[in-house]
């Protein structure tokens, strides 16, 4: 079992309740799709992913980012259960998604990268190692009913 110190639990914390999701969530997931052409194949009934300014203005896109951090935000509600709590989640995106789980990590940096530009010179590095912690926890959560 993944063992968090008392400062990564608050810092993941905090970082959640200070991003908005409606934000964060979008922006990281467009970033994706524009740095990482082809995770665009998953979101084929998504509709115009033609160019960076169609990515970030779709609505499907923006929706569904939210949706994706709130994804996370249940993860840091369960920090010391997070393979449980993706269980479910695990098995959509490979069984019935086929989401190649390479990309969990590609989108985890993304939403890293979002955060560090709204955070700013509060994104220190130890504020940074406890975010990546739990990123990497939850990438490798969503991974676990790969086989
Ligand atoms: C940080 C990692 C990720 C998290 C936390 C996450 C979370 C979620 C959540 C919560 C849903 C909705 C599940 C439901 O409706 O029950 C979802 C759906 C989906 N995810 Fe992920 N996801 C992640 C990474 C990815 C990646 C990297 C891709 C593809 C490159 C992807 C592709 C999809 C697709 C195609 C759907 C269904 C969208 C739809 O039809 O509306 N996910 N994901």
């Amino acid at each position: 079992m993944v063992q968090w110190t008392d400062f990564e639990r608050a810092t993941i914390k905090a970082i959640f309740a200070k991003i908005d999701s409606a934000v964060v969530g979008p922006a990281a997931l467009s970033r994706c799709l524009v740095v990482y052409p082809w995770t665009q194949r998953y979101f084929g009934k998504f509709g115009n992913l033609f160019n960076a300014d169609a990515i970030r203005s779709n609505p499907n896109v923006i929706a569904h980012g939210k949706v994706v951090l709130d994804g996370l935000a249940r993860a840091v509600q369960n920090l010391d259960d997070i393979k449980a709590t993706y269980a479910e989640l695990s098995v959509l995106h490979s069984e019935k998604l086929q989401v190649d789980p390479d990309n969990f990590k590609l989108l985890a940096d993304c939403v890293s990268i979002v955060v560090a530009a709204q955070l700013g010179k509060d994104f220190t590095p130890e504020v940074q190692a406890a975010f990546q912690k739990f990123l990497a926890v939850a990438v490798s959560a969503l991974g676990k009913q790969y086989y």
